[in-house]
C-alpha cells in the first residue's frame, strides 16, 4: 500500500459517508452479491488476496497475530480509518452517547482507528444534542503489541470528557476486568480470525465483560485461515445478547467493476454487522 495522496482521500469522500454514515446498508443486496460472484475481476482479486495469505498465519494464527510487527504511518492510518468506515456503519452507536454510558470496550482493536471513530461519534452526538458529556472511558485491547503502540501513537481523544486508553491483552485468555465492567463492547474483525474453540471462549468473555450491548462486524466470505460465521447473531443470543439490528454490507460501495478504492486495499468482500442487546442489563449503580 503506497502512502495515500490527497486525491486518494477525495476518492473516499465520493463514497458519500459524510452525508450518510449508514450508506453501506442500503447499498447491499443479495442480487448484487450474486453479480459480484459472476464478475471475473472480483474473482481474480479475491484469488490473489487468498494466495497472499502468510504461511505463518495458516500454521498458527494466534501466534502470528500476536507477534506480527506492523508500525503504521499516520497518513495510512487516517486513510484506513475512513476506508473502513464504509463497512462499520454506526448502528446502535447512539447508545454509546446516551447519558449514563461510561465504559466502552473495543476488543481486538487493532491500530485503534475504529476506536477513534467511536470516540468521534460520541463527541459529535453530544455536540448535536447540546449535551455537555459524561466522563467516559473507551478502552481498546489487542493481543498484538505493535498494533497497541500504533493505536497509542495515532488515536487522540476528541473531547475532554472522553479518555481513550489502549492496552495489551488476550481475549482468549480473558481480561483482568470484573463482570459487566463495560456497558458496551465492539468486536470488529475479531471473530473472523479465531478458530472455533477460541471464538467460543471470546464470545463467553465478551458476555462476561459486557452489561448492555455488543457491536460486531465480521467477514462472511471464505478465505484461507479465516472463519466466516453467519450464525454469530445466534451465538450472541445464546449469551443473552439479542440482535436488534443485523445487516450485510460490502467492504466498499458496490460497483460492477469490483472496486473504487484507489488503493485497492481489499477485494469487495461481504460482511455482517450486528448490534445486540441484553434485555435486562445490570444497572450502572450496581456495577460502578
Ligand atoms: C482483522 S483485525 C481487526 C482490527 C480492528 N478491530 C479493525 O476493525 O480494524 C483483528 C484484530 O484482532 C486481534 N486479535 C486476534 N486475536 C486476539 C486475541 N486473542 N485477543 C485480542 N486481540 C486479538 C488482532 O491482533 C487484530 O488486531
Amino acid at each position: 500500500m503506497h502512502i495515500p495522496t490527497p486525491e486518494d482521500f477525495h476518492a473516499l469522500d465520493r463514497w458519500g459517508l459524510v452525508a450518510d454514515p449508514m450508506a453501506a446498508i442500503a447499498d447491499y443486496s443479495e442480487a448484487r452479491a450474486e453479480r459480484r460472484e459472476q464478475n471475473e475481476r472480483h474473482r481474480r482479486a479475491r484469488d490473489a488476496h487468498a494466495e497472499n495469505t502468510a504461511e505463518e498465519l495458516l500454521a498458527d494464527p494466534q501466534a502470528y497475530l500476536r507477534l506480527l510487527s506492523r508500525p503504521i504511518d499516520r497518513t495510512k492510518w487516517a486513510y484506513l480509518k475512513r476506508r473502513k468506515a464504509w463497512f462499520h456503519p454506526p448502528i446502535g452507536w447512539g447508545r454509546f452517547a446516551a447519558p449514563g454510558t461510561a465504559r466502552v470496550l473495543d476488543l481486538g482493536c487493532g491500530d485503534g482507528d475504529q476506536t477513534q471513530r467511536v470516540a468521534e461519534f460520541v463527541a459529535g452526538r453530544w455536540l448535536e444534542t447540546d449535551f455537555d458529556g459524561f466522563p467516559m472511558e473507551i478502552v481498546g485491547v489487542d493481543c498484538n503489541e505493535s498494533r497497541v503502540e500504533n493505536a497509542r501513537r495515532h488515536a487522540t481523544s476528541p473531547h475532554p470528557k472522553i479518555t481513550l486508553r489502549f492496552e495489551h491483552g488476550d481475549a482468549v485468555d480473558g481480561l483482568d476486568y470484573g463482570d459487566d465492567f463495560f456497558d458496551y463492547t465492539l468486536a470488529t474483525g475479531l471473530f473472523e480470525v479465531l478458530g472455533d474453540d477460541d471464538a467460543s471462549a471470546v464470545l463467553d468473555e465478551t458476555g462476561r465483560l459486557t452489561a448492555a450491548g455488543v457491536y460486531v462486524r465480521d467477514l462472511l466470505d471464505e478465505y484461507p485461515g479465516l472463519h466466516p460465521r453467519p450464525d454469530l447473531p445466534e451465538r450472541l443470543a445464546a449469551r443473552g445478547f439479542d440482535a436488534v439490528e443485523r445487516h450485510r454490507v460490502f467492504e466498499e460501495p458496490f460497483v460492477e467493476e469490483g472496486t473504487t478504492d484507489p488503493l485497492a486495499v481489499w477485494p469487495m468482500n461481504r460482511h455482517q454487522v450486528v448490534f445486540a442487546e441484553t434485555s435486562d442489563p445490570t444497572p450502572p449503580e450496581a456495577r460502578y
